[in-house]
């Protein structure tokens, strides 16, 4: 998810040569239901590349980054704002707020579209992070609106699905 106009970048090389790149809209991956990490997979390659995800988001000046976005059909997501990142694994939404927020949002995988959607203003989530620990929160305005936003890409689906038919 990105909120203002920044550059895409369309590649970056990690240490092994192995190249993580932002997809676009109109891939297939970005349409797919991503699949739960297992237990086991919580390692230290899962750190590494939640580490390159986070780098590649900065770079494209991103609020956050799902990893079907980068071709990997797997339920998790990183996210930083204003300084702070979480690490989301196997997320979930467990409770939402009746009331309402509308806000504008971008997409790093739809380059140069702004929209406002209506999302619920809070949630309260459960995930586990980067090290396996079962983190529960509540969650508000920015954060709430970030990981909506990125919990939508692992169900396949985009913001712009969500936009009414009179804001398109
Ligand atoms: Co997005």
């Amino acid at each position: 998810m990105i909120f203002n106009i920044g550059r895409v970048p369309s590649e970056k090389a990690s240490e092994k040569g192995r190249k993580m790149k932002i997809v676009l809209y109109g891939n297939p991956t970005l349409r797919k239901k991503s699949e739960q990490v297992e237990l086991s997979h919580i390692n230290d390659e899962l750190k590494k590349t939640l580490e390159e995800m986070v780098t590649l988001m900065r770079k494209a000046n991103g609020v956050g980054l799902a990893a079907n976005q980068i071709n990997i059909g797997k339920r998790f997501f990183v996210l930083e704002i204003e300084g702070t990142v979480k690490k989301v694994i196997n997320p979930e939404i467990v409770e939402t707020s009746e009331e309402m927020a509308e806000y504008e949002e971008g997409c790093l995988s739809i380059p140069g579209i702004y929209k406002k959607v209506v999302r619920p203003e809070k949630i309260k989530v459960k995930y586990l992070n980067e090290n396996g620990e079962e983190k529960v929160e509540e969650l508000e305005e920015m954060w709430s609106r970030a990981f909506q936003h990125e919990y939508d890409h692992l169900e396949g689906i985009l913001f712009t699905d969500r936009i009414s038919i009179l804001n398109k």
